[in-house]
């Protein structure tokens, strides 16, 4: 029976361009959207840009535009990229948008009429020369704990503690400079407690993966605490109903946006129902597919606002990892923070595309881009496997035969072995498998190639009255590729078009496994893919190089940040305080010589180092070790540097990296005589 099934990917924030990260989710959501509607299901996909908040705001204002400016170029921006990748959404809508609005308000008002609202004033900072409130994040200072200078309002890099602004020394905003002074205003909470009881049950009732569960528990213990939902004016939002000057933070209106995108759907389309899919009744499927970060807020709020609401809930939520790039995090320095529109310029769009499907699993993990790994899959799986299988039988159907196909197959228990294979890769996409059923079927690639070589339609091509035999060996080889295409099309979409296409066949639905292709003509064979070369590799990382003082934007992305959320991290099934070597591996330690220390004019622990890491050049780091070194101690000192550190910039200039030191006072860790600058730590 034909399943309705609803499926969105996060909604991406309006203020950046999509990278290797985002496409990682979109592409997984498409993979499994094309096989659904390819088994026959009406499966709906939407999405839309995440429009509101204040980096949106202030990034509006900084390049002279209006926040709709901005965001429909963003928008506009994006939706190319995903075209391009072959990611498609039923409707791509924007959380500033008139569904949204009501939608939104709609179910605020319903909360608050049920008693989930409350209000009470607080205490934050607020920038007196700009005249706003500040997000954590737009404050920096001295870290309460280590006393590192240049610290984020919520977080400090140095020794990781976990703090309020208030807390820090000599606060500045990142805005203007000025002093931060602590103001009072009246904020809206969303009493997350009321839903205990239901989120309990929830989230331990199939809905969630496992690792997401156990990590629910513990915030659980931790106590679910009021959510506050309101930001005072300016803010680029939605007004709160029945308030002047305060809107709807911007995590209250972004998962209503996918409702809205649907809502916005169901007004072009008269073949869908809003409240057959939302409804607390209905008997569609709704599945969200968002990253690891984003967790607390699909998990908790968001099922909870929609049973405070009267809505449906979440059929399951689907998180995966984040993309690494051969084996580190994406760096703007190394080129390996690789936009959308960067790879399209330069590699082929489905590359991306098998190389995670075939590294996608269901659980929630880091899926590492290694390049010298997706070269070889690529060279050897698409074009040595599936497509030579194509290319070594197709010329002498069209030569021997003038492009018609054997009315029988040489070999029809091997077809019917292809397509008996048929359920299990289809159950390995259902659960979000991709690697386990790129395996599958290149284990039937592999069988395929093995076919071909041991009949060897060449040899028999010399051969006088084996025509016959010819054409159904090819024949054979054919129905199999075309099995495989099959099997391949939620994947890559574009070259199964371009087979179907040569086979001159409709589109593939999975219920064509069942009748071999026979009798038939092709068309003239044309290489399917070309194969994938170190150059092009070469030629997209240096152009994601990008002079890093330049790219380095005022104030981070806005991060996603509630309380609770600091501990989203629902990477593998780890306990907390524990790494494996892996993680370990991930830090890049290397011996670095100090080439100069000096002084850094307006930080009191600061120094400004420049080392020298061998091979890997000239760093600048800026250390907290002033209270214990005179600068002139250090110089030609050997230090020990993590190397791969995201590069940060601080008021002073870009710190590249950061030197070990030992307690309080600090102690500045020294590798012992003949290590040589640039030697790895392990
Ligand atoms: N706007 C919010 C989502 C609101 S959903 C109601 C947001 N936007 S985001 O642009 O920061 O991220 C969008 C999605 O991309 C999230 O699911 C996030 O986890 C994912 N990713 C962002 N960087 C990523 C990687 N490096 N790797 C994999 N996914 C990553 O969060
Ligand atoms: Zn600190």
């Amino acid at each position: 029976m034909a399943r309705d099934i609803l499926v969105t990917s996060a909604l991406p924030y309006a203020n950046g361009a999509t990278h290797l990260g985002h496409m990682l989710e979109h592409i997984q959501t498409d993979i499994w959207v094309r096989f659904q509607k390819q088994r026959g299901h009406n499966c709906i996909a939407v999405c839309g840009d995440d429009a509101h908040g204040t980096p949106i705001m202030l990034k509006a204002r900084d390049g002279g535009v209006s926040p709709e400016e901005l965001i429909a170029g963003v928008s506009a921006e994006r939706q190319r990229d995903f075209a391009d990748f072959h990611v498609v959404y039923d409707k791509y809508h924007s959380t500033h948008s008139d569904e949204n609005r009501e939608l939104s308000s709609a179910i605020y008002n319903t909360l608050k009429a049920a008693g989930h609202i409350t209000s009470r004033t607080i205490k934050q900072a607020f920038d007196p020369e700009q005249q706003m409130f500040l997000p954590d994040r737009f404050i920096r200072g001295e870290c309460p704990r280590c006393g590192t200078a240049d610290q984020y309002g919520d977080a400090c890099e140095a020794c990781g503690a976990t703090y309020q602004p208030t807390e820090l020394g000599n606060p500045v905003s990142v805005l203007s400079g000025a002093t931060p002074v602590e103001r009072e205003s009246e904020h809206y909470f969303f009493q997350l407690a009321d839903f205990e009881t239901f989120l309990r049950d929830w989230t331990r009732s199939d809905h969630l993966q496992e690792a997401i569960t156990r990590k629910l528990d513990e915030w659980f213990t931790a106590g679910l605490r009021d959510w506050d939902i309101s930001r005072d004016a300016p803010y680029f939002g939605f007004k709160i109903p029945g308030t002047e000057d305060k809107y709807f933070y911007v995590w209250l209106d972004a998962p209503i946006g996918y409702m809205a995108a649907f809502k916005a759907l169901v007004d072009e389309r008269d073949d869908l129902s809003f409240d057959a899919f939302w409804n607390p009744d209905s008997q569609a499927e709704l599945y969200h597919f968002i990253g690891k970060d984003i967790v607390y807020f699909h998990a908790l709020f968001w099922p909870a606002m929609l049973e405070g609401a009267g809505y449906r809930t979440p059929t399951a939520i689907h998180a995966h990892g984040f993309v690494t790039v051969n084996g580190e995090k994406m760096s703007k320095s190394r080129g390996t923070f690789i936009k959308a529109r960067t790879w399209l310029d330069h590699v082929e769009p489905e590359f991306l595309r098998y190389y995670f499907a075939a590294k996608l699993t269901h659980r929630v993990e880091d899926l590492d881009l290694n390049f010298d790994d997706f070269m070889a899959r690529i060279n050897s799986d698409l074009v040595g496997k599936y497509v030579n299988i194509a290319s070594r039988s197709a010329n002498f159907i069209t030569k021997r035969f003038d492009g018609r196909l054997a009315d029988a197959l040489d070999r029809p228990e091997l077809a019917q072995r292809f397509a008996d294979a048929g359920e299990a890769i289809a159950e390995h996409y259902e659960a979000r498998r991709y690697a386990q059923a790129i395996r599958a079927i290149m284990a039937l690639a592999d069988e395929a190639n093995a076919y071909v070589a041991e009949r060897a339609p060449w040899q028999l091509a010399k051969e006088d009255g084996r025509e016959a035999e010819l054409q159904q060996i090819c024949t054979t080889a054919l129905e199999l590729f075309r099995q495989l295409t099959l099997y391949l099309k939620p994947v890559l979409p574009a070259t199964a078009e371009r087979a179907e296409a040569f086979l001159q066949i409709a589109p593939l639905t999975w219920a064509d496994l069942k009748t071999p292709l026979l009798d038939h003509t092709i068309a003239k064979f044309k290489p399917l893919l070309r194969r994938v070369e170190q150059p092009a590799i070469d030629k997209m990382i240096e152009a994601s190089k990008e002079d890093l003082a330049a790219a380095a934007p005022a104030a981070e992305p806005q991060a996603p940040v509630v309380e609770q959320a600091a501990a989203a991290d629902t990477e593998n099934s780890q306990d907390d305080d524990t790494i494996d070597i892996t993680d370990f591996a991930k830090v890049d330690l290397r011996v670095a010589r100090v080439v100069a220390a000096d002084h850094v004019e307006g930080a009191d622990k600061l120094l400004k180092l420049t080392l020298d890491v061998g091979p890997l050049g000239q760093r600048q780091v800026f250390a907290g070790i002033k209270s214990a070194y005179a600068p002139e101690t250090l110089e030609g000192r050997h230090v020990a540097l993590v190397a791969n550190l995201a590069p940060r910039k601080m008021r002073f200039g870009v710190s590249e990296g950061m030197v070990l030191a030992a307690g309080d006072s600090p102690h500045v860790l020294s590798p012992d005589d003949g290590a040589k600058p640039g030697d790895r730590i392990k």
